[in-house]
């Protein structure tokens, strides 16, 4: 104990711990200058360049976190032509569409999420009505589309002709041990016609192309688990999050993913930072991916190390199997509340057409939003 010492050697350990603290304190300073310390800073998964840009520009006017970010993510949810979250998403096993969403508000410690709720198009604001309205955190199925339609939420079909497309290939896809599957033509089919193909698809769908046929075959072979989930830290030092998802596509229905799971998707604590995640959702709830970097950060980990562990822990379940890891994808994200961020994917990229895309999360620290490479543990060759 620094008292039992004597006075010399006191003084001593008294300045070379002044110095310590003084030269951590000052690359503390330098890290927060580079990234973005008293800044707006909005980070968000790949498909949130948009998202980040209207998050940033709310925090701008002085708005709340959490609305940033909802409003961030509501452009997702709205688009049919994102395919991984809200209207147009891609369904269930029987094509209907079940969303999953969750928010945590940094200045007030709450959290609220729904799961498996269908006919809303923004489930990440039924998801902050639970957080505010109601005395709970989670509400499920049915009774989370109850209550959204008590506070006016319109029902309706979040189905595309796009992601009908889609389940349809699937569907015809499946096969029993025969070769057999009786959404295609059957054996009463005219002698000799039978072809056991998905032909009905080009009358079903006058207008689909080659190209929207061959993304629809991608989808039946590789079903995926895109959601987006975004981050906003205001110059305050605030941080709130939230993700949102149609979650796995083709799932049983009732199938819950990791978006919703408050500490697995999404996890926020003001006094440390956030984090989320995209992509397949069953690997992160079994290593409580959102809370276990939060932790990683609370213990001095930088963000992108937080993540980076979290993937070794998912690595670790399969015994560090690069032919079963393989088989999926999944990236966290991570924003301290001093405004550093980072981001980090099991894979280096996922392959597309033959060539590999490189995996990437968005960034709004101010300006234009843009995209930053994701660090990665393990490497794809293309
Ligand atoms: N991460 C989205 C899901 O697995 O549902």
């Amino acid at each position: 104990m620094a008292q039992d010492l004597p006075v010399r050697h006191n003084i001593l350990m008294m300045k070379r711990r002044d110095w310590i603290t003084g030269t951590a304190a000052l690359a503390a300073q330098a890290a927060v200058a580079q990234t973005g310390g008293g800044k707006n800073v909005v980070i968000a998964s790949a498909n949130g360049l948009r998202a980040c840009a209207a998050a940033a520009e709310i925090l701008k006017r002085g708005g709340d976190t959490l609305d940033a970010v909802i409003a961030g993510v509501n452009i997702n949810e709205e688009d049919p032509e994102d395919n991984s979250v809200g209207y147009g998403g891609l369904p269930n096993e029987e094509g209907v569409v079940e969303l999953d969403a969750s928010v945590m508000h940094g200045p007030t410690r709450r959290a609220g999420s729904v799961a498996s709720i269908q006919g809303v198009k923004t489930p990440s604001k039924v998801a902050k009505l639970v957080m505010e309205q109601s005395d709970h955190v989670m509400l499920v199925g049915e009774g989370a589309g109850r209550y959204a339609r008590a506070y006016g939420f319109r029902q309706e079909n979040l189905l595309t002709e796009k992601s009908r497309l889609a389940w349809l290939v699937w569907k015809q896809s499946q096969r029993d041990g025969g070769g057999h599957n009786n959404w295609t033509d059957g054996l009463d089919a005219p002698a000799g016609k039978a072809t056991g193909k998905p032909s009905a698809l080009r009358r079903a769908f006058p207008e689909a192309g080659e190209e929207l046929l061959a993304w629809a075959a991608e989808m039946a072979r590789r079903p995926p688990a895109g959601t987006i989930n975004c981050l906003g830290r205001n110059a305050k030092g605030e941080i709130s999050g939230v993700t949102t998802t149609s979650g796995l596509a083709w799932k049983i229905p009732g199938r819950v993913g990791d978006s919703p799971i408050i500490g697995a998707g999404l996890f926020v604590d003001p006094d440390v930072g956030g984090a989320g995640s995209t992509g397949r959702g069953e690997e992160n709830i079994r290593v409580a991916g959102a809370h276990t970097i939060v932790e990683n950060m609370r213990h001095g980990m930088s963000p992108k190390d937080a993540c980076l562990d979290c993937l070794k822990r998912i690595s670790r379940n399969y015994g560090d199997d690069r032919e079963r890891l393989g088989k999926f994808d999944i990236k966290f994200y991570a924003l301290s509340k001093d405004g550093v961020f980072g981001s980090a994917s099991l894979w280096n990229g996922s392959m597309r057409q033959g060539k590999l895309a490189p995996a990437q999360f968005a960034v709004n620290d101010g300006g234009k939003s843009r995209l930053e490479d994701c660090a990665f543990l393990l490497e794809r060759k293309p």
